[in-house]
């Protein structure tokens, strides 16, 4: 039994993800911004902003009193913006790469050293097939998608010595709150565009990273894992 921390756990991908994991048997921490929606067993709730490093301090500090170290961290929250790159001002630009870039970074951050310390340790990363291959009306979210690519995998290559792997999974069309913004029209064509002819789950999403968890992924490090019903090969 480990303790996973994942960010972004009371909705989509992160809710599906605590689920899986508890009910596979591990100690889910999850931290929510807003609202504690998700409840369940083997699963506690932390605020925590992920944007604020104090904030991330004070929840993993809690999540350890309550579970004990982080064995498996997930940076999961993430906001989006659909829009031309000149709709968006300087404070949108802090706001999403502060949270889609800056969470990874405040959680790191936290955690690497007890992860060092005890020389093993799993951390994964939700980024996005835009980080990839960059997206129209989406530069700023791809960007910072790009930017966790990068982390991800100099972290591996910094973090591989002391027994510590680092992966991203990399989402195609997911079907979550993230997409309320797109009409029913929108998401047939998009599920028409995906070769496997239908929009993701975030069950998909999760079971990626429970595998990426485990010890059948024990040579896997470095890696950004597309899962994305090949709209992106
Ligand atoms: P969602 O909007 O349902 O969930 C995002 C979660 O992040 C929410 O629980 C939200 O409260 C949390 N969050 C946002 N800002 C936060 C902050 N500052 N501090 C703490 N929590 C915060 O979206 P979804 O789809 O489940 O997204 C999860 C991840 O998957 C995100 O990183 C997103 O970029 C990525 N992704 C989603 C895709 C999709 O099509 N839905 C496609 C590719 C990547």
């Amino acid at each position: 039994m480990s303790h996973i921390l994942i960010s972004g756990g009371s909705r989509g991908i992160g809710a599906a993800t605590a689920k899986l994991f508890a009910g596979k048997g591990h100690n889910v921490t999850y931290f929510f911004k807003n609202a504690p929606v998700l409840q369940g067993e083997r699963i506690t709730p932390v605020q925590c902003d992920v944007t604020d490093p104090l904030s991330v301090a004070d929840s993993v500090g809690k999540a350890c009193d309550n579970y004990g170290r982080v064995e498996v961290l997930i940076s999961n929250a993430g906001i989006s913006y659909t829009g031309l790159a000149t709709d968006f001002d300087f404070k949108d630009y802090r706001m999403i790469m502060d949270t889609n870039f800056g969470g990874l970074f405040n959680l790191t951050s936290e955690i690497i050293p007890s992860m060092v310390h005890n020389g093993s340790g799993v951390i994964l990363a939700v980024s996005s097939m835009w980080g990839q291959t960059g997206a129209s009306c989406e530069a700023l979210y791809s960007a910072t998608k790009g930017a966790v690519d990068s982390y991800v995998k100099s972290l591996a290559k910094e973090l591989g010595p002391s027994g510590i792997r680092v992966n991203a999974v990399s989402p195609g069309v997911i079907d979550t709150d993230m997409m309320s913004e797109y009409t029913d029209s929108d998401k047939t064509a998009l599920a028409d565009d995906t070769p496997l002819g239908r929009l993701g789950t975030p069950d998909d999403i999760a079971q990626t990273l429970y595998f990426l968890s485990g010890s059948r992924a024990s040579f896997i490090t470095g890696q950004i894992i597309g899962v994305n019903g090949g709209f992106l090969a």
